[in-house]
Order: C-alpha cells, then structure tokens, then sequence
C-alpha cells in the first residue's frame, strides 16, 4: 500500500527514524531521510540502499524555517511529490528537574520539536492540498500525554505537538488529508540509552538496573518498546488502511498508560 510513496523523515540518522526509513523502505517507499547530522543521514541512506530500498539524502535543521524551505523545494521537485512526512526529530537537553535546566537548553528543545514539526508541515502541506492527497505523523511522547518529572519541557514541546496534530487535522480534513501522531514510551534507541548512561554516572550500573526493572513492571507487557514497534504503527497511520482516522493521538506503549 506504500509502494512507490514518497516519504520524508525527519531525525531518521538515529533510533525510531532510521527504523522508520528502513521500514517504509521494505514497503516499496522511496525514503527521503533528513536529520541535522550529515554523517547520520548518510549511514541511513546507506543502510536503506543495502537493504535493497530507495533512499535520497536530506540533510537540514528542521529548527530553521529557511533551511527546510529550501530543502524541500528541490525535493519536492525532483521527487515529483511528498506523499507523506513523518515529524519524528526531537532533542532531550537533559534528564534534569525543570529548575535545573538552563533557558538556552529550553529554547532549543521547543524550536527542535515543536517549531520543527511546524516548519516541516508548512513546508510540505501546500503540495499536499495542491494534489488533494497526503498524510503526517507525528511522534508525541506519553510523557506529554501522562506527564513526566525530569522531561517537563520536552513534554510541554510535545504536548504543542499533539495540540497541533488535532488543530491542523480539522483544518485540512476536507483536502483529504490525515494527520495523526504516534505516542511511544519508553523506546530503547540511543536517546534513551544516553539518558541510562547519564543516570548510571550519577547514582551507578547497579541502581540503573533496579530502575529499569522497576520501569518493566510498570509496563503490563512488562518490555521497553523497540524502534520497530513504533514504525508499525506509523506504517499503519500512513497508509490508505487508516483513511478514515485523523487527528488522533496513538500510543504505542505497552500498556504503560491508557488514556481515555
Ligand atoms: N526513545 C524513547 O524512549 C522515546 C520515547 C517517546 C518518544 N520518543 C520520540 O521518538 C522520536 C525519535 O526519538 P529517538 O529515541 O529515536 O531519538 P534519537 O536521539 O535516537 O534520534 C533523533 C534524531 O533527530 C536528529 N535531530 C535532532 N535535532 C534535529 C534537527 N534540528 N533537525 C533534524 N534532525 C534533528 C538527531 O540528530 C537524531 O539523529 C522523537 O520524537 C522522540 O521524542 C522517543
């Protein structure tokens, strides 16, 4: 069903966006792969053409609405379209209490997550609404949707995100576009990994790995998430099998939280 889409994702040198890429990729989609790293966006590319799969590079900070205007211009062009854009990049500053963070800190994760998903949408949507045809996800967070100490800002980013994903679906609804976001928790890639590293400095291996038996035990499918389950539920949201949903906000979190 994505066979031949093109599909633009942001933050995808890393983590859930390098699984999105090889996943939508496995599905016959050619794969723009974007991140504000250039070395992460070619080992991306890289891993995608290995695998058998499409992939062209783009490389821009999605923070500056210049640079992804004038990136996807061209993209758009020499692709053809942009069927569907995946809003996956996200920086976490820091696992600290709010108190403790830094204003600069704050400023770069807001413009990160929450204007890069605005830039990203303003870039791509006049095309979609020209060909009355496309499709966004978002990637939210269940720490915006449940709350998380250490993540207050970053949550309150993603929080804008999910805001936006509703907003923005009412708005372009009737352009036969559907815009929806997936919420993961816990998800074991190196941003996570980084965040464990951190703690294990501070309070030491033995006491990290309490924690995360604790954070288990917590989750009734008692796992941490993969990449690769979120693109599952992303490949879903951007494919026709989900036309009928839009605006919604889809967790994919074992359990961790079930909001109403
Ligand atoms: N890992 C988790 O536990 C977890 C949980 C909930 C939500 N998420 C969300 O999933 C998404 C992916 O997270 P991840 O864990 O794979 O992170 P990651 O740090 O492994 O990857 C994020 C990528 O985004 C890129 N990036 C950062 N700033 C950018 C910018 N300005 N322009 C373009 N690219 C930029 C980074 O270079 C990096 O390659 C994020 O939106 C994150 O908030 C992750």
């Amino acid at each position: 069903m994505l066979s031949d889409k093109i599909v633009l994702i942001t933050g995808a040198g890393s983590g859930i966006g390098q699984s999105l890429a090889l996943a939508f990729a496995r599905e016959g989609a050619r794969v723009a792969v974007n991140d504000v790293a250039p070395e992460r966006v070619a080992a991306t590319v890289a891993l995608v053409t290995q695998a058998g799969g499409a992939a062209v590079a783009a490389p821009f900070d999605i923070a500056n609405f210049d640079a992804v205007a004038t990136a996807v211009q061209p993209l758009e062009q020499g692709q053809g379209r942009i069927d569907v854009l995946v809003n996956n990049a996200a920086v976490l500053a820091g696992h600290v209490p709010f108190l403790e963070t830094r204003p600069a800190d704050n400023d770069r994760e807001i413009k990160v997550i929450l204007y890069g998903t605005l830039h990203c949408s303003r870039a791509v949507l006049p095309g979609m609404i020209a060909r009355r045809s496309g499709k966004l996800v978002n990637i939210a967070t269940d720490a915006a949707r449940v709350g998380q100490e250490r993540e207050v800002v970053y949550s309150a980013a993603k929080g804008g995100v999910i805001s936006f994903t509703k907003s923005i679906a009412r708005e372009v609804g009737r352009h036969n576009i559907n815009v929806n976001a997936v919420s993961p928790s816990a998800t074991d890639t190196p941003l996570r990994r980084k965040i464990l590293d951190d703690m294990a400095t501070k309070i030491g291996a033995d006491a990290v790995r309490e924690r995360e038996d604790k954070v288990r035990r917590a989750y009734p499918l008692r796992r941490i998430g993969e990449a690769e389950d979120v693109a599952r539920a992303v490949l879903f949201l951007a494919s026709d099998a989900a036309r009928h949903i839009t605006g919604q906000i889809l967790s994919v979190n074992g359990g961790f939280a079930m909001p109403g």
